[in-house]
C-alpha cells in the first residue's frame, strides 16, 4: 500500500474521530463561561482549524454563505463530480437518490436552504459549526436533530487528503441519509445514547459504534454490498477498496462483536461490518446499552481484522 493511499485511509479516520467520541479522542476544553472555545483532540497539539470567535455556547455558528470564495465553490464542484463519479454501483441507492435530489452539486450548500426540505422530510436541521466540537455538544445536537456541519472547505492540496472534517465531508458524506426516516432516527438515537454513556464508562464501544456504522458502514442490498458510511463515500479511493479488495473482513453486524472490535485510524479499516437494512441497524441499538457496557468493560477487544470463528462474513 502506497504512502498516499495510506494518507487517504487516514483521512476519513481523522473525520471521525472529530465527529464520533472515540476513547482516543479526548477533548480537551479552556473555561470560558457560556462561549465556545477551540477544541483540540488526542495527542495531536495541532490548533483547531476553524473560527471558533463566533460559536455560541452550544458551538452553533453563522455559515457566512456569502463569504465563500468562487475560488472554493469551485473547488467544493470539483470534489463532489470526482467522488460522485466513483460511487455508481457502489454506494446505496439511499445515499444516491437523496444526494442526487438535494441538487447541492454546483456550488457549496447553503446549510439553512437545505435544511428546508430536510426538516419536512424527517425533522432535521442542518447547524453550522466552526470545526471539531467536543462530544458532549455534538451527542446533545444530534438528540435534538440537529446536525453540525463545519463551515471550512480544505485547501487545494488536500482534495485527496484531509485530517478533520470539513464542509465536503460533513455535507457530502453525512446529510444524504439524513433523508432517510429510520437512519434519521438512529442518529437522533445515537446522541441521545451518547449523552448518558459518559457516566456509564460507554464511550469507547459508542465510538466504535459511530465508527463502524455512521463513518464506515456497508448495508447488503438485492444487488449485493452498498457503502452508506460517510467516512467511505467522501473519500476519493476507499469505496472500491471497502467493496472490491481482497484484504478486508466483512463481517455480518453483530452489535456486540462491533463494540469489542477495535479499528484502524491510520490506515483503510481491516474491518467492515454489513447490516441487511437501517431497521436492523435501529432495532438492534434500541435496548439500553448499560448492561451491554458493563459486560464490555470485562472483556478483552478483539484487534481489527479477524474473523471468528463460525462468524458470518460476505465474499467480494
Ligand atoms: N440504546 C442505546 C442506549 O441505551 C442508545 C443508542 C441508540 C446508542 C442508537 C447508539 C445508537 O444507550
Ligand atoms: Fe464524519
Amino acid at each position: 500500500m502506497t504512502a498516499k493511499v495510506d494518507a487517504v485511509a487516514g483521512e476519513t479516520a481523522a473525520t471521525v474521530s472529530a465527529h464520533a467520541a472515540t476513547a482516543a479522542t479526548t477533548v480537551s476544553r479552556a473555561e470560558p463561561e457560556g462561549a465556545a472555545v477551540p477544541v483540540t483532540y488526542g495527542a495531536s497539539e495541532r490548533p483547531p482549524r476553524g473560527d471558533y470567535s463566533t460559536a455560541r455556547g452550544d458551538y452553533v455558528c453563522d455559515q457566512n454563505w456569502s463569504a465563500y470564495t468562487p475560488e472554493q465553490h469551485d473547488r467544493y464542484r470539483r470534489l463532489y463530480a470526482d467522488r460522485i463519479a466513483r460511487l455508481p454501483g457502489l454506494a446505496c441507492d439511499e445515499f444516491l437518490d437523496a444526494l442526487a435530489a438535494m441538487e447541492a452539486a454546483d456550488a457549496i450548500p447553503d446549510l439553512d436552504a437545505l435544511s428546508i426540505p430536510l426538516k419536512a422530510t424527517t425533522g432535521w436541521t442542518l447547524v453550522a459549526v466552526p470545526g471539531l466540537i467536543p462530544e458532549d455538544a455534538f451527542f446533545a445536537l444530534l438528540a435534538a436533530r440537529r446536525f453540525p456541519v463545519t463551515v471550512w472547505l480544505r485547501e487545494e492540496d488536500e482534495f485527496d487528503y484531509i485530517v478533520e472534517p470539513d464542509i465536503f465531508h460533513d455535507f457530502f458524506g453525512h446529510v444524504p441519509l439524513l433523508f432517510n426516516p429510520m437512519f434519521a432516527d438512529y442518529m437522533q438515537a445515537f446522541g441521545r445514547g451518547g449523552l448518558k454513556a459518559a457516566a456509564l464508562g460507554g464511550l469507547e464501544y459508542l465510538a466504535r459504534l459511530y465508527w463502524y456504522t455512521v463513518e464506515f458502514g456497508l448495508i447488503d442490498t438485492a444487488q449485493g454490498l452498498r457503502i452508506y458510511g460517510a467516512g467511505i463515500v467522501s473519500s476519493g479511493s476507499e469505496p472500491r477498496h471497502s467493496l472490491h479488495a481482497p484484504e478486508p473482513a466483512r463481517v455480518a453486524f453483530d452489535l456486540e462483536r462491533l463494540m469489542r472490535s477495535e479499528y484502524k485510524i491510520d490506515t483503510f479499516q481491516a474491518t467492515y461490518f454489513v447490516i441487511d437494512s437501517f431497521e436492523q441497524l435501529f432495532e438492534a441499538t434500541a435496548p439500553d446499552f448499560g448492561p451491554l457496557y458493563a459486560r464490555l468493560q470485562r472483556q478483552p477487544s478483539h484487534p481489527a481484522g479477524i474473523v471468528l470463528p463460525g462468524e458470518k462474513t460476505f465474499a467480494i
